[in-house]
């Protein structure tokens, strides 16, 4: 039986999804993506070009069919801009994106909320990306959501009753700004995605393993930004974690082959909330500066750090990842020595387990050193050219995590992918 694979983030996001998800589709015949939506952003760099994708898969430049899955959050306004922009470049969407009926839609006021939500936390804030996606996920679960398939039949009712209904939670709340500025501009983007395909995702994405079709499963986020795993409550609002693709798509988990476990070779977060390798001195500065560690959505700074094989163990463990992918090692070239945290000690005692409340203990990470490598990584183009100091490394990180590396990445662009 033809099996569908999946490709996740292990960390807090931005792991490389993207690209890996561009230089591994020419093995699939589809690309799904499974949860999240435009809080992502994912980056693919090829032929000189660089695009930047939050709803629309990263499968998208290669010949395959794409789907947004039922588990996705869309906002109509940024699929558009996302869209008209691939358009313009030349890429056919319309032929090769259908879109899941039971995707929710984010709407104008969910933006708003999150908003309100954040303002009400205060100095607790989540530092979301803004863009709606926990009142839209809250929204579902609470059975009041908005779906890409309501376009279709009632959407003006519906569409009027949930409007209505979070305009008096933000008035309750006492929020000032105009929850409804841009209406206008949200509906006729409505319009714009009806001209889509919107289709029974469910019984396609099945239908395409019954008849021996290759399916690539893409995450968004990371496994530590899980909203049951990662680290509560500074988490997006979906199941990041393999579980996802089979809730996201309306697979079995029968049919989940292997788990692509993605990670860069040191550690980053943008937002708030708990990470325990996290540098405040000149080396998260140079780790930041190197990586270009600037959000691909928001453009925010983000929080650089040694590798954490704790965090890093907990998540290949909770998705059973069984092919592990290490991102940007070129940014470690040049380092005389390099950290990695194998365990934590917890008011004082060592522990190799991720705690429950991340956020209210006190973490002190316990390093490992390791030389450096002097041959940077960035002028290696097969396994043989890695120096011996970089594969210790990658056997160090493999050995804890009990998992083979099967890709190392040394630049953004395609071509700078070896496959081991
Ligand atoms: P995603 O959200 O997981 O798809 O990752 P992002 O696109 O948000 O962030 C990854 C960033 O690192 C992007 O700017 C990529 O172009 C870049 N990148 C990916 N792989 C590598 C690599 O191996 N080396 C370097 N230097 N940059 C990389
Ligand atoms: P990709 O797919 C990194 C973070 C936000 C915030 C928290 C909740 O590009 O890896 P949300 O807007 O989802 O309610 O924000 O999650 N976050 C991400 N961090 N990469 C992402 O996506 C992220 N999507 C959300 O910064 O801390
Ligand atoms: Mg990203």
């Amino acid at each position: 039986m033809t099996k569908a694979d999946v490709l996740l983030g292990l960390q807090w996001g931005d792991e490389g999804k993207g690209k890996v998800v561009d230089v591994l589709t020419p093995n699939y015949d589809a690309v799904a993506r499974f949860q999240g939506g435009p809080n992502a952003g994912h980056t693919l760099e090829f032929d000189g070009r660089k695009v930047v994708l939050r709803s629309i898969p990263s499968g998208i430049f290669r010949n395959c069919v794409n789907y947004i899955g039922n588990g996705v959050v869309l906002d109509p306004v940024l699929f558009r801009q996302e869209a008209e922009e691939l358009e313009k470049q030349g890429t056919d969407l319309r032929k090769i994106l259908r879109i899941s009926k039971k995707a929710h839609l984010i709407m104008p006021t969910h933006r708003h909320l999150d908003a309100a939500n954040e303002l009400a936390k205060g100095k607790e804030k989540i530092g979301t990306t803004g863009k709606g996606i926990g009142p839209t996920y809250t929204d579902k679960i609470s059975r009041n959501g908005l779906r890409v398939g309501d376009l279709l039949h009632d959407f003006d009712e519906r569409y009027e009753a949930a409007k209505n209904r979070h305009i008096a939670m933000l008035k309750a709340a006492g929020y000032d700004n105009d929850p409804l500025d841009k209406e206008a501009e949200w509906l006729d983007a409505v319009n714009y995605l009806k001209t889509y395909q919107i289709i029974d995702s469910e019984y396609e994405l099945n239908s395409l393993l019954d008849s021996d079709k290759k399916i690539l499963c893409e995450g968004a986020q990371g496994t530590m930004l899980d909203v049951d795993f990662g680290s509560y409550p500074f988490v997006t609002s979906s199941n990041t974690i393999a579980a996802g693709a089979c809730t996201g798509l309306g697979l079995s988990p029968h049919r989940i082959g292997d788990v692509y476990g993605i990670f860069k070779a040191y550690c980053t977060r943008v937002g708030s909330g708990p990470f325990p390798t996290e540098l405040f001195d000149a080396t998260g500065d140079e780790i930041g500066q190197k990586g270009h560690e600037f959000g691909a959505v928001t453009g925010r700074k983000r929080r650089c750090g040694w590798i954490d094989l704790v965090a890093l163990r907990y998540a290949v463990m909770i998705n059973g990842a069984n092919k592990l992918i290490m991102m940007k090692a070129d940014v470690l070239d040049g380092f005389d020595t390099i950290k990695a945290c194998v365990a934590y000690k917890v008011d004082g005692v060592e522990t190799d387990r991720f705690p429950f409340d991340a956020s209210i203990e006190k973490i002190e990470p316990v390093y490992v050193e390791m030389p450096g490598w002097r041959k940077p990584v960035a002028e290696c183009r097969s396994a043989a050219d890695f120096p011996r100091e970089f594969t210790d490394y990658m056997k160090f990180v493999e050995e804890k995590l009990g998992a083979k590396i099967c890709i190392v990445s040394v630049g953004p662009d395609r071509e700078q992918t070896i496959v081991l």
